[in-house]
């Protein structure tokens, strides 16, 4: 029993990848009135082709065409992370996704932040049309 509770607790500290480790929106926290909330939007087809114009006009240059961070201006100390890698994708939730494109790097990445109130200042459920766009490249057939 004591050697299992000491395996947990090695585990718990073990560092993870550096850019987890080092992401903006670990140390930044998730909004608490966002923590049960579960991605309201569902998108339609005229959605679907919305987010593909805006995904390529307005992240793609560092989020890379296909999702997958390999934009020209990925480079930096925190790149952005690969949309199409279905393990990162299941290690992060919507809100998660959410604050991160509300918020931005805040300071830390280039990432710019697109919430209310921001110079691009998008509102909530475009941010959430946004969230459920990007989880389409890590399926077969974004
Ligand atoms: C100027 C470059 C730049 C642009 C433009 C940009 N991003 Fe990012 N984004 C980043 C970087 C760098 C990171 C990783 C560092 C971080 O998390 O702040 C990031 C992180 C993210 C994350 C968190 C997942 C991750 O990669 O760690 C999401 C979600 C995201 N961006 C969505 C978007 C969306 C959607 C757009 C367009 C509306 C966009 N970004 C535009 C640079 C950019």
């Amino acid at each position: 029993m004591i050697r299992y509770l000491f395996l947990v607790l090695f585990y718990c500290f073990l560092p993870g990848p550096a850019h987890f480790a080092e992401s903006p929106e670990i140390s930044a926290g998730v909004r608490e009135e966002y923590i049960s909330r579960v991605n309201p939007v569902v998108l339609s087809e005229k959605q679907i082709r919305y987010f593909t114009r805006q995904f390529k006009n307005k992240c793609s240059r560092c989020h890379g065409k296909k999702g997958d961070g390999q934009g020209k201006k990925a480079k930096g100390a925190i790149p952005p992370a690969d949309f199409t890698d279905s393990a990162f994708m299941n290690s992060r939730t919507d809100v998660q996704f959410y604050n991160q494109i509300e918020k931005g790097g805040q300071g830390k990445s280039s990432m710019p932040a697109y919430g209310p109130g921001s110079a691009i200042n998008w509102n909530e459920e475009k941010i959430w049309g946004m969230v459920a766009f990007i989880r389409r490249f890590s399926k077969a057939s974004p």
